[in-house]
């Protein structure tokens, strides 16, 4: 499939997990990816991977941000696809009852104001093109509650839901969509480090998963492209959940 032939895509969290596999699947689709890590040295090999430009930047830097596209722009002369995709899960952020407001504030940078930064600087380039796509990294999390609460996460994700929507409503008449992506639960680093301390945790949330397993960032990035092409030319402002019946369910064990 070609559906993405020239077009020029930039992800953030791009060295590792869902937004790895999503510089692959784009590239793949004959996109152009600028692979934006703050991990200089996952980055730059996943950059290495698909030919594409590696921008080492923090998204939590409005002038960092606000320099990657500049610089997207500056070397590819147009910017077609947004995944914002960074964000972080740290083991601090806990229940309300024990989660400092150091811990709070740390993820809602990383997982909701940089976001808000992402968008901002984008959108002008869209506007001037009079088309794109921005796709936003949320979670299943913003759409349920769990009893296993990270509790600075979750409203950050429900943050990044209502934002998207607000956005894909303002910018629809511009030719520009914005859709948040809410994964269930997927099998990448940042998951395993949760689980991996905590067995017993990871094993109570299969129980709620229809499919009977975690999902794969391939299966991630199919979604992302998928949102990211003309393929999905009438969807904006929606939650896309790619979930594995998660957020249909009830109980699910038989
Ligand atoms: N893994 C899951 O189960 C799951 C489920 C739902 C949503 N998500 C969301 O998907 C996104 C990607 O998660 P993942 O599981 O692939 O994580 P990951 O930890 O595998 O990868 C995240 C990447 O983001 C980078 N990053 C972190 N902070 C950054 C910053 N300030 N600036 C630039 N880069 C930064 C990291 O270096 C890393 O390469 C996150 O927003 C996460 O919340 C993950």
């Amino acid at each position: 499939m070609n559906r993405l032939q020239d077009r020029v895509a930039v992800v953030t969290g791009a060295g590792s997990g869902i937004g790895l596999a999503t510089v692959r699947r784009l590239s793949s689709e004959g996109a152009k990816v600028v692979v934006v890590d703050v991990d200089a040295e996952a980055g730059r090999a996943a950059a290495d991977e698909v030919n594409g430009l590696f921008i080492q930047a923090d998204v939590t830097d409005e002038a960092a941000v606000r320099r990657m596209y500049e610089q997207t722009q500056e070397t590819f002369g147009r910017i077609d696809i947004a995944f914002n995709n960074a964000g972080i899960s740290p083991p601090e952020d806990d229940s309300i009852l024990t989660t400092g407001l150091d811990a709070w504030r740390r993820v809602q940078e990383v997982n909701l104001t940089s976001v808000f930064l992402c968008c901002k600087y984008v959108l002008p380039y869209m506007q001037r093109q009079g088309s794109g796509s921005i796709i936003n990294t949320a979670s299943f999390v913003a759409v349920m509650g769990a009893a296993t609460s990270q509790i600075s996460y979750t409203a950050s994700k429900g943050g990044v839901l209502a934002m998207t929507r607000e956005l894909g409503v303002q910018f629809a008449r511009e030719g520009i969509r914005v859709n948040a992506l809410c994964p269930g639960p997927v099998n990448t680093p940042l998951l395993r480090e949760l689980f991996a301390k905590d067995p017993e945790r990871a094993a109570r949330r299969l129980v709620h998963i229809p499919s009977g397993r975690f999902a794969e960032p391939e299966e991630i990035a199919a979604a992302v492209a998928f949102l990211a092409s003309d393929d999905s030319s009438f969807i904006t402002a929606s939650d896309f959940l790619v979930d594995g019946g998660i957020a249909g369910a009830y109980v699910t064990p038989e």
